[in-house]
């Protein structure tokens, strides 16, 4: 099961992202937490120690994921590598098991 939690500003996606998160590894389910806000903290909502989380590094969009076009000319993304591998060099495990990943962050000025 994948769950995207995207929308207003302040809304409390965070909160609930990490939360959610952490229940279901509670209840036995392998959970791996992506954070694609420009801004990241969901390791911090998670309760990832900071040692930790200075040990994740952003898993670079082109050197994980490649676009590859369908029969029907219909663009998608999909990994140039396992996921395992993924999290293996990117990744840190924090509270309850949660695998996480941070995919994005402060790339520069003028980047959007
Ligand atoms: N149910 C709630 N009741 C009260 N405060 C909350 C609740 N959920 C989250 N908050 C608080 O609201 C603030 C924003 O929450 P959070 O960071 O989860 O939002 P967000 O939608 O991820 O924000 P951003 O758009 O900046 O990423 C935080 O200070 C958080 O502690
Ligand atoms: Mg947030």
């Amino acid at each position: 099961m994948r769950i995207a939690v995207a929308g207003k500003g302040g809304a409390g996606k965070t909160t609930i992202a990490a939360t959610t998160a952490r229940l279901f590894a509670r209840r036995g389910f392998a959970v791996h937490a992506i954070d694609d806000d420009p801004n990241p903290n969901l390791s911090a909502a998670l309760g990832v120690a900071p040692e930790q989380a200075a040990a994740l590094r952003r898993a670079p969009r082109e050197e994980i994921m490649e676009e590859v076009a369908d029969a029907s000319g219909h663009a998608t993304l999909r990994l140039k590598r396992p996921f395992s591998e993924v999290l293996a060099t990117y990744g840190v495990r924090g509270p309850d098991g949660v695998d996480v990943l941070t995919m994005t962050g402060l790339l520069g000025a003028g980047k959007g």
